[in-house]
């Protein structure tokens, strides 16, 4: 069941750049599925299904990485300064509880307190790990160790929030489809990436090491189907099945890996919807600049609040995308 994967997936801490431990947790679960694994010096993981001979690569690309801290500096008494790791909201933050790469726990804050109207930056975020001094601070921290928002769920029936939806929903799907493919023409790479929230950086070396012959980035994407001050511009709706993307701020879909998509969605029999993303991107946006080009796509999964901590999708979205993506293999 993609929600219990999900939840397994959601439970381990991967911050950009210190994707290590969400690796090793993919990597024991798709091993019975899969002929190859490797881990490359970026650190993404690289698990190969063989196809019959002469059939096309097809990379397949979920990050591994989730948005976070980075501790810059220790005040004598005792507070942690730090730095966002990818796209931190800070007025989102505010009051969060943290996990540092210790496994010591804090809080978050900004100096000043409840300042109506003070605009929250990094410069006036710090975490409260509980110290009193520097020294006492220095056991449970160091200068570039990560900091993310702990790991907790909302479980609420089909629909599940937590901080690490972007983009462990994402390798939930990906990991199930490759569970689900018991034979293909095509060789598979299942690509679990690293570093995408700082610029897509993992998805890059994996895709010039396999130079594939189609690219797919399974991805989350905005859904504004909430109450909203201003009208609503739905980008694309919760429960209304996959989402098939025709373009973000990274990459253009291919028509022919769009339209590959669609087929596969109504192959499968899911719902599907198409999505318009006006900020952000995915790994497509590296994957299909690689060599000469790739055509590529995103298939994505509708999520409300991406980069709150309090990521929502609908699991049935996920099956939605599990069984297309299946088809599409
Ligand atoms: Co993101
Ligand atoms: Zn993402």
């Amino acid at each position: 069941m993609v929600k219990d994967t999900l939840l397994k997936l959601l439970a381990v801490p991967g911050p950009t750049g210190f994707e290590g431990a969400c690796a090793s947790l993919i990597e024991k679960e798709i091993a019975p599925y899969v002929d190859e694994i490797r881990r490359d010096v970026m650190g993404n993981l690289i698990c190969v299904k063989h196809g019959k001979a002469n059939g096309r690569k097809i990379m397949l690309s979920a990050h591994m990485d989730e948005i976070g801290f980075i501790v810059t500096g220790i005040e004598d008494d005792g507070f942690l300064r730090v730095m966002a790791l990818g796209g931190i909201h800070f007025e989102q933050m505010l009051a969060c509880h943290v996990t540092l790469k210790s496994g010591a726990q804090g809080v978050v804050f900004a100096e000043g307190g409840h300042a109506p109207g003070t605009p929250v930056n990094a410069a006036r975020l710090f975490l409260d790990i509980g110290a009193s001094t520097k020294e006492e601070a220095q056991t449970r921290a160091a200068i570039g160790d990560w900091a993310v928002v702990r790991p907790q769920v909302s479980d609420m029936g089909d629909r599940v929030a937590s901080p690490y939806m972007d983009d462990r929903a994402g390798c939930a799907v990906l990991l199930e489809a490759v569970k689900l493919v018991k034979e293909s023409d095509n060789e598979i790479y299942a690509v679990f990436s690293t570093q995408e929230e700082v610029g897509l950086r993992g998805a890059r070396t994996a895709a010039f090491a396999i130079q594939p012959d189609m690219g797919i980035a399974l991805d989350v994407t905005i859904a504004d189907d909430y109450p909203m001050a201003k009208k609503r511009v739905t980008t694309s709706q919760l429960g209304k099945g996959a989402a098939i993307k025709v373009m973000d701020r990274s990459s253009i879909s291919h028509p022919a890996v769009k339209d590959a998509m669609e087929e596969a969605a109504k192959k499968a029999g899911v719902p599907y919807q198409f999505e318009v993303l006006t900020a952000g991107g995915t790994d497509a946006g590296a994957i299909h600049l690689t060599g000469g080009g790739v055509p590529s796509g995103t298939l994505s999964i509708p999520c409300r609040y991406v980069h709150a901590p309090c990521e929502t999708v609908d699991v049935r979205d996920l099956e939605a995308c599990v069984k297309l993506l299946a088809a599409m293999l």
